[in-house]
């Protein structure tokens, strides 16, 4: 059983007009922006409109800043399978990092799984992406096993899981 302990929003240092919401078709400009910006090789723009059309996708949004003029500054896309939730995708804007948008989003994805009555979350992560393992620890995901080679030679993926 997952004991997640979500900070709160409106509080501490991290206070940030941080708003999360699905996103839309009017969303993917933005988040392909922040893909491009976040990845060597991004997903294309129409891998984000497909994911909008799957019934099992959800693709959520992190806004920041007073509401009328909001920006995006992250994403994460999770599919949702019988009892199981996997984690596709989950990048925040270069200008925005180390501000909890990340653990907001991973956190809003966990406990939506739990109440949609998944049993685990898994997620695959490059070995050599520090600051996404240090996330996905934090959420007390565990490392089960090695896909090699899985993003080309010698970028290895680790395989992570949590039951909720
Ligand atoms: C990974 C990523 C999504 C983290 O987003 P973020 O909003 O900056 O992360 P948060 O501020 O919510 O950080 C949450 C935790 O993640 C870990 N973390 C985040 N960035 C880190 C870094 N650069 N180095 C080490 N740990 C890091 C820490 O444990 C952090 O908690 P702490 O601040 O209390 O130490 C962001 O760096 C990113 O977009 N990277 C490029 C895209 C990517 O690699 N996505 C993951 C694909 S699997």
């Amino acid at each position: 059983m997952a004991i997640i302990r979500l900070k709160p929003s409106d509080s501490g240092p991290r206070a940030n007009k941080l708003v999360i919401r699905a996103a839309t078709s009017q969303d993917l400009p933005a988040i392909f922006e922040i893909e491009r910006l976040a990845f060597a090789h991004p997903w294309s723009f129409d891998s984000f409109v497909r994911e909008l059309s799957l019934p099992f996708s959800l693709t959520l949004a992190a806004f920041v800043g007073p509401s009328a003029r909001a920006t995006l500054a992250g994403y994460l896309c999770r599919w949702l399978v019988a009892d199981e939730c996997h984690i596709l995708n989950v990048a925040v804007h270069p200008e925005r990092r180390r501000e909890g948008i990340a653990e907001r989003l991973m956190g809003e994805a966990v406990v939506e799984a739990i109440a949609k009555k998944a049993v685990i979350a898994t997620l695959e992560v490059r070995r050599s992406n520090l600051a996404a393992r240090g996330l996905y620890r934090k959420f007390q995901f565990e490392e089960r096993r090695l896909r090699r080679n899985y993003y080309g030679p010698g970028e290895d993926a680790i395989v992570m899981e949590l039951k909720l």
